[in-house]
């Protein structure tokens, strides 16, 4: 196929050439922005009275013609087009004929590659906040299911104290709850149109920008040409928020992993989110959270790709920036990968809450219930504490935890333990007493569940 700009030159591109600098391949996933994208530039070239209303009408109807062929279908990509801003063009010219070459007036591939892009992002990652909406209410229907159900809470994987399993699942959703608001903050710092910048320094015609901004959902335009085809900001903004979200996944899925083994077994994953092994019969393995695992690391570095290939670029556009978008779209198409799967699996999963109550019972995690008890007798914090200790290394020697140690042992250490020490310690207590604003008792694990439901429309 000729090339538009083939007038300066003598010879065609050579063919390596050729398809190492086509990107149809990949940006054909933008052709509906393109296309809808030409149509408010159309608009607005005859409303401006650049173009003829009559020939606005058949660019528009071209352009119509060519989406819906492409929805349908009816139309292929041609893969030797250099990239899917020419082949739109192209298709409109080979449709209406010579008219269809008045649509590209008073604007560049650079503008509207990132005019493109910025639709482009913006309906994915609108798409993404859904995903992680369906993610908060899988983890509520746990939370709501799990408000009682005690588990030993973790400090460097040391058992420490007790807490529920809503509690616990709630601290992940308040994570996916910040997400969204990451999300929504990139889609509002991103969304002024760059239409109408053209190669870099703007144009000689009488356009209207705010017009095509606002028909395309823009809330204005970009306030510097040369800033306005340069920036990928956004882009960055996005992918780390997507790093972000992926990296909350992940901490997440370490811990459905940890739970689901035979060690802890807090666990048990549905049988339609796990797998099986070719060689070990018995085994039900955590194969999607240790994807989504795995897949953290391809996100972040795409993160780093698109960082580096900014990094040394000078003003305004440069090729290098078609590098943007294999790795942006890499990342959006795992993490929505991860989510749809995620939130079913979460949903799914069988607690055994006994198996967590009785891990609760070892590891002496109403330690610090039990120096609260000597505290509010009015022993200072620092003495009881101390004297804990010793009891717990007296139970461990003695193969004993504190609810089974005899008040007879306990007053060895202190005359302020009464027979009421036993209710004291016990682990519902130790939750229930957990009164404090945002702690593991009920009334705040409530209120959380409150707050994490107004995600949810
Ligand atoms: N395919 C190009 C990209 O993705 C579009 C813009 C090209 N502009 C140019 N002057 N070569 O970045």
């Amino acid at each position: 196929m000729e090339k538009m700009w083939a007038g300066r030159f003598q010879k065609a591109l050579d063919k390596e050439a050729d398809d190492f600098n086509s990107s149809i391949h990949f940006d054909c996933k933008m052709y509906k922005q393109d296309i809808t994208g030409s149509m408010k530039h159309a608009a607005m070239l005859a409303m401006q009275n650049i173009i003829s209303d009559d020939d606005c009408d058949k660019i528009t109807a071209g352009l119509q013609s060519i989406l819906d062929d492409l929805n349908n279908g009816d139309l292929a990509f041609d893969m030797d087009a250099e990239d899917i801003h020419m082949f739109v063009e192209s298709e409109l010219t080979k449709r209406i004929g010579d008219v269809g070459k008045r649509l590209h007036t008073a604007r560049s591939r650079n503008d509207q590659v990132a005019v493109d892009i910025r639709l482009f992002l913006r309906d994915e990652t609108n798409e993404i906040i859904v995903l992680v909406k369906k993610l908060l209410a899988a983890i509520l229907v746990q939370a709501k299911a799990h408000k009682t159900s005690i588990l030993p809470g973790y400090t460097h994987l040391q058992r420490a104290q007790p807490i529920t399993f809503a509690h616990h699942l709630l601290a992940y959703a308040m994570m996916f709850t910040r997400d969204i608001g990451r999300l929504e903050d990139a889609l509002k710092r991103m969304n002024y149109s760059p239409l109408g910048s053209c190669a870099l320094s703007g144009t000689t015609y009488n356009t209207n920008r705010e017009f095509v901004a606002e028909a395309l959902g823009f809330d204005g335009i970009t306030l510097n040409s040369i800033d306005g085809v340069s920036d990928r900001d956004f882009c960055v903004e996005l992918m780390s928020a997507y790093s972000t979200i992926m990296m909350h996944l992940s901490r997440f899925s370490e811990e459905i992993i940890l739970w689901s083994s035979w060690e802890f077994k807090f666990i048990e994953l549905d049988d339609s989110y796990t797998t099986g092994s070719s060689i070990m019969p018995q085994k039900k393995n955590p194969d999607m959270a240790e994807l989504v695992r795995g897949k953290t690391g391809r996100v972040y570095g795409n993160l780093f790709t698109m960082l580096t290939v900014l990094k040394g670029i000078p003003l305004a556009y440069n090729k290098d920036m078609q590098e943007d978008k294999e790795c942006i779209f890499d990342s959006i198409d795992t993490l929505k990968q991860c989510l749809k799967v995620f939130a079913p699996m979460i949903e799914t999963m069988t607690v055994l809450t006994d198996n967590m109550y009785s891990a609760a019972q070892k590891g002496f995690i109403n330690a610090t219930d039990l120096a609260d008890y000597l505290t509010k007798k009015g022993m200072p914090f620092r003495s009881a504490y101390k004297i804990v200790g010793q009891i717990v290394a007296f139970c461990i020697n003695n193969n004993l935890v504190l609810e089974t140690m005899s008040l007879e042992d306990y007053n060895k250490y202190s005359d302020l333990f009464e027979e009421d020490l036993y209710k004291e310690i016990s682990l519902e207590t130790c939750v229930s007493k957990r009164i404090s604003a945002g702690g593991t008792g009920i009334e705040s694990v409530e209120k959380q569940i409150e707050y994490v439901s107004t995600f949810i429309d």
